[in-house]
């Protein structure tokens, strides 16, 4: 590793479409990835404040991948609503390549494999018109020593295969594939994702959904082209959910 590698002076390169910064160590990729146009990325050693959903910290620790791409997607628009899943899609099918079995995705995109979380991902905005995709992949860190609290909930890529990718390489392999699976839904529009996401939820399943306070139970039976949720109540009637008004999403089996 180069000594100019930190949160100041990064090693730069160009990873096919994007330019790449790889820190040492930074608070947040994601933080740092907020003053970056389209098309760059970020992608520290380690982070020491890692951010996961509703405010939570995120244990990263040197071995995991933490990474964070500048998307251009106008904000609330319905390529906006489709960025999660196509995110999920994009890192389920790298993990899948690199030898992972029986991946999952929960709503909206937890990456699991059985109960335990392999991979977390958070779409933040920082800019109009830029979305910051981070991305974080256990690989051969160890949360469970950082946060005891972790423990028998997630999984790392050293836990399920032989040969780990290196962090370089693992970069360059996400960030491919997200530009893939985003250019290939704009241009063929959200249905074209339904196949390739709709599998990974593992339907049907029981779920819980947190509408900010109001809990409704049902099956969960996938996304539609909206990125909508679509539940089954008791009763057999289908109800849509808008994403943005679903706070959580429980598993119930
Ligand atoms: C979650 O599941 O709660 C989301 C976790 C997202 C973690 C990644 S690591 C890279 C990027 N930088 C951050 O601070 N968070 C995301």
């Amino acid at each position: 590793m180069t000594a100019c590698l930190n949160e100041i002076d990064p090693e730069v390169r160009q990873v096919q479409e994007w330019t790449l910064h790889e820190h040492v160590e930074v608070t947040s990729t994601n933080l740092v990835a907020a003053r970056l146009p389209a098309w760059h990325a970020v992608r520290a050693d380690t982070q020491t404040a890692g951010r996961g959903r509703f405010q939570r910290s995120w244990v990263s620790d040197a071995g995991g991948l933490w990474l964070s791409a500048v998307v251009p997607v106008e904000t609330n628009s319905p390529a906006w609503r489709m960025l999660p899943l196509v995110t999920g899609v994009a890192v389920c099918e790298v993990l899948r390549a690199c030898g992972v079995e029986a991946l999952r995705l929960r709503w909206p995109n937890d990456v699991l494999v059985g109960d335990r979380k392999l991979a977390g991902l958070l779409i933040d905005q920082f800019q109009p018109g830029l979305a910051v995709v981070g991305i974080g992949i256990n690989g051969c860190n160890h949360p469970e020593v950082c946060d005891g609290s972790l423990t028998g909930h997630v999984v790392r890529l050293a836990d399920l295969v032989s040969a780990v990718p290196s962090l370089g390489e693992l970069a360059l392999r996400v960030l491919t594939a997200l530009q893939t699976v985003w250019t290939g839904v704009q241009n063929a529009g959200p249905e074209t994702l339904l196949p390739r996401v709709n599998p990974l939820w593992n339907l049907p399943r029981a779920v819980q959904l947190d509408l900010d306070g109001t809990i409704v139970s049902g099956e969960f039976a996938g996304v539609d082209a909206g990125g909508r949720l679509q539940l089954r109540l008791a009763d057999g009637t289908p109800h849509f959910f808008e994403p943005q008004n679903v706070r959580l999403l429980r598993d119930l089996t």
